[in-house]
């Protein structure tokens, strides 16, 4: 018998209804659609509109879409892992509000925040309890309302960021498909250079928080996009290094969605040729812990059985990583 491995399933997406378009951006801070365009990628995101809606209500979308379509009773949910930076609240957990909305009556759930890394992260750990044989089904989620935390009059940060939401379904495979590799790596002393300053324990919401717009996400672009550019490449040759690789071998690679310049730069490191780069940022912007689960169900009709991909992943913390699995369905 072959090693059991995690093999995603199924997966869906959700994307809330409003798109901020480029040209509206234009009216709002001082920018224009060819600097966005030309330094970033992106021409427009989607936007959740809507009092009280947070990120578990895209989640719930997807995550019922996703057992509708695959004909699975949520009450066969083992587990519910929720990668987010934008939980709807700090607690309870938004794994769990997930849970309930779906009727995941039997499954635990928890959080787990590693910012753009949040997917990566989210979904090596799940891997794990298939893998052990201790869970049949495990549903893994990212998902963020980045605008609940953007300041719409930061130009440097405002035109980037969107939301949106997507979930797997991780199931055992003894076919010899499914995860086959994941690397993650962490560097606490970038947390300067991107980060929420209040709202947490060492600076709780106060009128001094607000007044100071310590509740949006402050970036400096530069130190990151360096980073960015150095680390994402460098896990994903180290992952290709350590799985004996060559670029010729991958069938696609599935990068975070922060900057066109750093997935091109990834890329290029690899060896990849541009037709295996899936990229979708144009649509959505940086939706964090959505873009690798978005990217993946946008692309999804390419996938066949046995394909190699590539994920890999940067983000605040530092947080960075990358996964190599073999697609374990060919398309529906
Ligand atoms: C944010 C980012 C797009 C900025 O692009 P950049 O080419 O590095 O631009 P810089 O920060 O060097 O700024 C260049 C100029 O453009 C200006 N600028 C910044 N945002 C702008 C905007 N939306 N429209 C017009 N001009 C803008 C800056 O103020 C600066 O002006 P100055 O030279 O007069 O000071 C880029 O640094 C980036 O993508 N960083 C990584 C972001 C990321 O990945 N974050 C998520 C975590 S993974």
């Amino acid at each position: 018998m072959s090693k059991i491995r995690a093999s995603i399933t199924g997966l869906q997406g959700y994307l809330p209804e409003y798109v901020l378009t480029n040209a509206e951006l234009e009216k709002m801070v001082n920018t224009t659609n060819d600097w966005i365009l030309e330094r970033t990628g992106i021409s427009e995101r989607h936007i959740l509109k809507g009092e009280g809606l947070g990120t578990s209500f895209m989640a719930i979308k997807a995550a019922s879409k996703l057992l509708e379509k695959m004909a699975i009773s949520p009450k066969e949910i083992d587990l519910i892992i929720c990668a987010t930076t934008t939980p709807d609240m700090v607690f309870p957990a938004t794994a769990n509000l997930i849970g309930a909305g779906i009727g995941a009556v039997n499954a635990f759930g928890y959080d787990l925040q590693a910012a753009c890394s949040g997917f990566i992260y989210a979904l090596s750990t799940g891997a794990q309890f298939i893998e052990t044989g201790r869970y049949k089904k495990v549903l893994v989620v990212g998902g963020d309302k980045m605008s609940s935390i953007m300041d719409y009059t930061d130009r440097t940060t405002c035109v980037i960021f969107g939301d949106g939401a997507a979930c797997v379904l991780l199931e055992p495979d003894e076919t010899g498909n499914g995860i086959m590799d994941f690397v993650l790596h962490a560097d606490g002393t970038g947390a300067e250079h991107l980060y929420m300053k209040a709202g947490g324990s060492r600076y709780p919401a106060s009128e001094e928080t607000v007044k100071n717009k310590n509740h949006f996400v402050t970036q400096n672009g530069a130190a990151v996009f360096k980073n960015a550019v150095q680390n994402m490449s460098d896990v994903a040759v180290e992952i290709m290094q350590r799985n004996n690789l060559a670029s010729e071998d991958i069938s696609f690679l599935v990068p975070h969605q922060a900057n066109l310049r750093i997935i091109h730069a990834t890329a290029e490191r690899m060896g990849i040729t541009k037709d295996k780069v899936l990229i979708n940022i144009h649509r959505y912007g940086n939706t964090t812990s959505g873009t690798i689960p978005l990217c993946m169900w946008d692309y999804e009709h390419l996938f066949k059985k046995g394909d190699n991909l590539v994920l890999a992943a940067f983000g605040g913390g530092f947080t960075w990583g990358a996964i190599y699995l073999k697609w374990a369905y060919d398309p529906k």
